[in-house]
Formats: structure tokens, sequence, C-alpha cells
């Protein structure tokens, strides 16, 4: 029988002609570099991440985020934070840069972003020295860096900087009262402390000290609770390094805070910063500009003008009006305004540290304390005594109990009706326990 089924056999496909192979090659490149492309376009962002990241740890002197936990921020990213840079977002203007909020939706996180004006840096390697000496600065009175963003976009480079976010105004709002703000006599000496112990940190806190050179109330920003924050390092230089005691540089600065010893010696020590917070703290007492706009210098400079009135003793005739309407310390105000003072001397030698100043401060205020505790303490005391002196009868055994005052709780201003130097008051064992009692509620209390 005639097999009409052929026999199957094994296949044996004729041999690919050369056009043939070439075709199929070619086809598989494609496709390879489509898909590719596909995924290049879905991934973007990221590569391009990994990819800067990976050359800012390879190059020479380039920023390492690794090392420095900083976050590098992209162009786009900032833009999409800021709505594209736009005015309702400007938290304000300075010489150097425009700082804007930066809301980070997704992240619910906030910063503070820094554009310099262009060309605001001289190169490169100026910008990353920056980001390298603010990121290794960490102290709750400085702002800190959270990252950075170096990029050449169609506009030209951008060296933008990252900050937390500092919510509530900087200190200079306070002082010309911006949107109504006012600050009691204890917030004033509590940011003079906080501001302090945070420029402190710059000189004594790290290896290398930091000079600010632009220590104003612009650069002191306030954060929650009224802790103080101090900011902008755009100027910064290290300071001295071992024995040396200065380091010579171009004048920089803001004029009133600048510190006259520097200006005609071009020597830069941390007590130029020093003498700026002595302006600070002559305007927290005052409220009055550092210079004068209706007289001309050196009258119109606010050394001139409150030196006389502190040297006297009588911080009221300098004292800010808005104090005056509301309950203030006469005494810590004054030992303020004379600690600004010395801070301002004329030479570097006679100033003090900035450890000094905040330590000199929070004794003021440490003995302000004492002394009201002191006082509703007698007070307590006193409504006790009379009480007990109704209802006491004969033959009741009574002991001597004596409230010593320190003299010098008495010198205020607001309290001349009780210059006396001590208390006397007669009351029996009981009452003894109850005064001691009465204490320990007005200690827990405080
Ligand atoms: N980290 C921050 N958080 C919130 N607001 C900030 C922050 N940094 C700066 N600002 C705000 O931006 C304003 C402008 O700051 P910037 O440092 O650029 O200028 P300036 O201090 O006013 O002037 P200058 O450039 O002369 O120092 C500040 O006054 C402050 O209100
Ligand atoms: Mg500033």
């Amino acid at each position: 029988m005639a097999n009409f089924f052929p026999v199957s056999s094994p296949a044996v496909s004729p041999p690919p002609s050369r056009s043939n192979r070439w075709l199929e090659y070619v086809v598989g490149v494609g496709v390879v570099a489509s898909l590719g492309a596909l995924l290049f376009c879905v991934f973007r962002r990221r590569i391009m991440r990994k990819l800067r990241e990976g050359l800012g740890r390879s190059r020479k002197g380039s920023v390492k985020e690794e090392k420095l936990k900083l976050r590098r921020f992209e162009f786009e990213e900032l833009e999409k934070a800021t709505k594209n840079f736009s005015g309702e977002y400007l938290l304000g203007a300075g010489s150097f840069a425009s700082v804007y909020k930066g809301v980070f939706e997704s992240e619910g996180e906030i910063v503070a972003i820094k554009r310099p004006h262009a060309d605001s840096y001289t190169s490169l390697d100026e910008f990353r020295n920056e980001v390298k000496l603010l990121s290794s600065v960490k102290h709750k009175n400085l702002v800190a860096l959270v990252g950075y963003c170096e990029e050449t976009t169609g506009n030209g480079r951008e060296r933008i900087l990252v900050y937390e976010y500092v919510p509530n105004g900087s200190l200079l709002d306070y002082m010309i009262g911006r949107g109504g703000r006012s600050l009691t006599w204890r917030q004033r000496v509590n940011i003079a402390i906080g501001a302090a112990k945070g420029i402190g940190h710059l000189h004594k806190g790290m290896r290398a000290s930091i000079i600010h050179r632009d220590v104003k109330p612009s650069n002191i920003l306030i954060g929650d609770g009224m802790e103080p924050k101090v900011c902008d390092f755009g100027l910064v230089r290290s300071g001295p390094v071992g024995d040396r005691s200065h380091v010579s540089s171009q004048i920089k600065g803001t004029p009133g805070y600048l510190d006259p010893a520097y200006c005609s010696t071009f020597h830069l020590t941390p007590f130029s910063d020093v003498y700026s917070v002595g302006i600070i703290l002559l305007q927290l007492v005052s409220a009055r500009p550092v210079l004068a706009s209706n007289q001309p210098l050196p009258d119109s400079h606010i050394v001139r003008w409150a030196g006389p009135s502190l040297e006297k003793g009588r911080v009221e005739e300098i004292l800010d009006a808005d104090l005056l309407t509301e309950p203030c310390n006469f005494e810590v105000m004054l030992k303020m305004g004379q600690l600004g003072l010395k801070c301002t001397s004329q030479q570097p030698k006679y100033r003090p540290t900035m450890g000094q100043v905040w330590q000199e401060l929070e004794e003021a205020l440490h003995e302000a304390d004492n002394f009201w505790k002191r006082k509703r303490l007698m007070q307590k005391s006193m409504e006790i005594e009379y009480s007990e002196s109704i209802v006491s009868t004969e033959g009741i055994r009574f002991g001597k109990f004596r409230v010593g005052m320190d003299s010098f709780a008495f010198e205020s201003a607001s309290l001349k009706c009780l210059e006396i130097n001590s208390v006397s008051i007669d009351v029996d064992h009981s009452t003894e326990k109850q005064l001691s009692a009465a204490a320990n509620d007005e200690q827990n209390k405080d």
C-alpha cells in the first residue's frame, strides 16, 4: 500500500542564511534596547539619584552623603515642594539668598530651602566645603542642615542648602513687632541664653572652632517653645586652631553689629561674635535699632545711647516701653543690659566668652526665681502665723522660727517698700511643720 503519510523523519532545518542571522541579531538588540528605554523612563528618577550618589562618592572632593547623613535633593523635587519657587512660599530674602518654605506632602515634611542669588558661590568647591562644615554642626540652638542640591539645569547651576524649618519667625520679627509679636522679659532672657549657647557651641563645641561673623536678630530664629536657633552660616569661616588666636580675613558682617576691633585690625576671633551678641542683649532690653536713623555716628549707635544709663544702673531709662505695661524683672533686665555693655568693650580681651554670657544670665534668672519662691513662701508663712494667732490659746509652747532674707532681694526698683533685711515670726511647732509642708508644695509647683 502506498504510504500516503510520509514517515516522519527527524527535522533537519536548513542552516540559516547569513542575512537571516543578521536580522535576528538586529531584532534582538532592538527589543532589548526598547525594553531598557521603557524601564529607564519608568525608573528614571531612582536611577539618576543612584548614579549621582555613586558619582558623589567616587569624585574627589565631593560631598559624601553617607558619611554626613545628608540628603541630596533633586532640583525637580525642590521645585515641586515650593510650587516652582513661588512668592507664596517665600519666607524672606537676604543679601545672599532667598529662603522658601518647602513642603513634601507625601512625606509630611517641611523644610527651609535657601536658594542663593546667581553666582553667590565662586566655585563648586566653596559650596561643598560649606556643606561639609555645616553638616558637622549639631546643637539644639543651631539650625540644622538637612541636605543640599547641586545640579546644572537649563537655567544654570543650582547650589541650594536645605535646612530644618523653624516655625516662629526670627528675633527681628519680635523686635519690630511684626504681626503683633512681642516678648515677655523672661522670653527675652531665655532667647539670649539659648543664642549664646548655640554660638558658644560654634566656638568651643567642635575640634575646629567656627566664627559665625553675622550674628544679628534676623539670624536668630524662634522655634517651638520659643527656643532660639541661630542660623545663616553663609559667611562662616573656620576659627583659629591650636595656639593661633585669630584668622585674618576680609571684613564681612552687618553694620552696627560688626566688631570695631575686627574692622581696624582684620583679626577675626570668637570675641567678634561676642560683640554682636552684646548688641543683641542691648536690643532685647530696649527694642531699639542698632543705629538710630535720626543721628549721625557714633552717637546713633546703640552702645553710645544705652551705655550711660546702664552704667548708672538706671535700666528703666532705656527699657522697651512694652515691658513697662506688664510684670518685668528690672534686676535681670539691668544685668542683661550691663552684660551687653561688657560684651561690646572696645578691647576684645575685656569681653566675656560666650559661655560666661549664658552662665551669668542663667544665674540671674535663677536668683530672680529663688527670690520669688522665697517671697511667696514668706507670704504663706505670714498667712499661717495670722491664722494660728487667732486660734492659739495660753499654755501652748512657742518656738522661734526665723525666715532669713538676703538684702539683695529687696533692691528691686519695683519693691522699694520691702527694704528690710529679715523677718521674724513666732510660731508653734505644729506651725513649723505646716511651713515645711508649704515649702515642699511650693518647690513641687515650680
Ligand atoms: N530655617 C529657616 N526656617 C524658617 N525661616 C527661615 C529659615 N532660614 C531663614 N528663614 C527666614 O528667611 C529670612 C531670610 O533669611 P536670609 O538669611 O536669607 O536673610 P537675612 O538674614 O534677613 O539677611 P542677610 O542675607 O543679610 O543675612 C529670615 O529672616 C527668616 O525669617
Ligand atoms: Mg540670614
